[in-house]
């Protein structure tokens, strides 16, 4: 049996980019080492923030809470959890259920918003009458109600669970598709604008999909197994994730040295040309005088749902009963 490089014991995981062999605690002080440093080398998060953790139940977000929530004493930040229940059948209930559980072991305050009790309908629901792609729909609901609830809660950043492998796939499809703008926004972090929208962090900008899976196992923090049933695995993320998974086996550690390139040019490429306003429904950030969820919300129901939302969410962060953010820069 293969053994640890660093103690000797038995080896869990080899790390082929580093040609090494780790053991059960070298592995997760490796995968959190790796968090540290990119907390570190691209300024995420600073003493006395407020981070917010959506959590969707899955392995990614599982090991951003676990790691946070650990590191959040070391660095002196305060994390507060989020799941939003989609309504997707039997997959929303056990995504509920696995993120309540994960965020009670380790004593991490936790914000449950149901997309039905804002809007009446569930994601499948409001995609059919909007006749829209359940993701897409279900991608602008989720923004809206992550970047909503950070507002609410004073939050100073939104730690998103994507990885190295996902951020890799996303920057190659807007490269062949020539979205460079939304390259802009794929990077380890993005700036807030006060009152409107809460700046994203990727903590796991330089973690590789299956350590990630190995950490959330390892550390033993409850997630589903099973992916969203609408899962498209015929689309071109999925068709690229293959491709360039071929090419990390051949140059093992390929994705981290184009990614952390990527870091460093993000000024480079163009910002995204829409105007930045305020949603005359919500208050929150939009493109033009409505929101999208505005808009989608008052196709369906005839009324736009933003204020309504902003409402449950206030009395859902109220109910937690956290300590106030005078300090906060980005509260409206
Ligand atoms: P996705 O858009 O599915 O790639 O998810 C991106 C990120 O959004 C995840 O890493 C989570 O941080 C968050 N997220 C996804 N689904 C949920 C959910 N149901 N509740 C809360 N956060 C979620
Ligand atoms: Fe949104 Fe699958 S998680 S459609
Ligand atoms: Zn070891
Ligand atoms: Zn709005």
């Amino acid at each position: 049996m293969a053994k640890c490089s660093i103690c000797g014991g038995p080896a869990v995981a080899y790390i082929r980019y580093q040609r090494r062999y780790l053991c059960d605690r070298h592995f997760v002080e490796y995968v959190e080492s790796k968090i540290r440093r990119a907390i570190s080398r691209y300024k995420m998060i600073r003493q006395g923030y407020r981070v917010l953790v959506p959590v969707s139940g899955g392995k990614d977000s599982a090991t951003v809470l676990t790691a946070l929530s650990k590191l959040s004493r070391e660095f002196g930040f305060e994390v507060v959890a989020l799941h939003i229940d989609l309504g997707i059948g039997d997959y929303s209930v056990k995504s509920k259920e696995a993120s309540i559980k994960a965020a009670n072991k380790l004593g991490v305050p936790l914000i449950v918003v149901s997309v039905k009790e804002i809007t009446g309908y569930t994601i499948p629901e409001l995609a059919r009458k909007a006749r829209r792609p359940v993701c897409s729909v279900c991608g602008l609901v989720k923004r809206y109600i992550i970047n909503l609830v950070a507002v609410e809660l004073g939050a100073d950043a939104v730690a998103l669970g994507h990885n190295a492998d996902d951020l890799a796939v996303y920057s190659m499809k807007s490269f062949i598709t020539q979205d460079l703008s939304n390259i802009s926004k794929l990077g380890p972090k993005t700036e807030s604008i006060k009152g409107l929208a809460v700046g994203r962090i990727r903590p796991l900008y330089e973690v590789y999909e299956k350590e990630s899976y190995l950490y959330a196992l390892l550390t033993e923090t409850p997630f589903l197994h099973e992916e969203c049933p609408n899962v498209d695995f015929s689309s071109m993320e999925n068709r690229l994730k293959v491709h360039i998974n071929s090419l990390e086996e051949e140059k093992p550690g390929v994705k981290i040295t184009m990614l952390r390139n990527m870091a460093k040019r993000i000024r480079d490429y163009p910002k995204p040309q829409l105007p930045i306003s305020r949603c005359r429904h919500c208050g929150l950030l939009s493109s033009g005088d409505e929101c999208s969820f505005c808009r989608l919300t008052k196709r369906i129901t005839g009324q736009p749902l933003g204020p309504r939302a902003r409402e449950v969410v206030r009395s859902l962060v109220a109910s937690l009963q956290l300590a106030p953010r005078q300090d906060s820069a980005y509260k409206s």
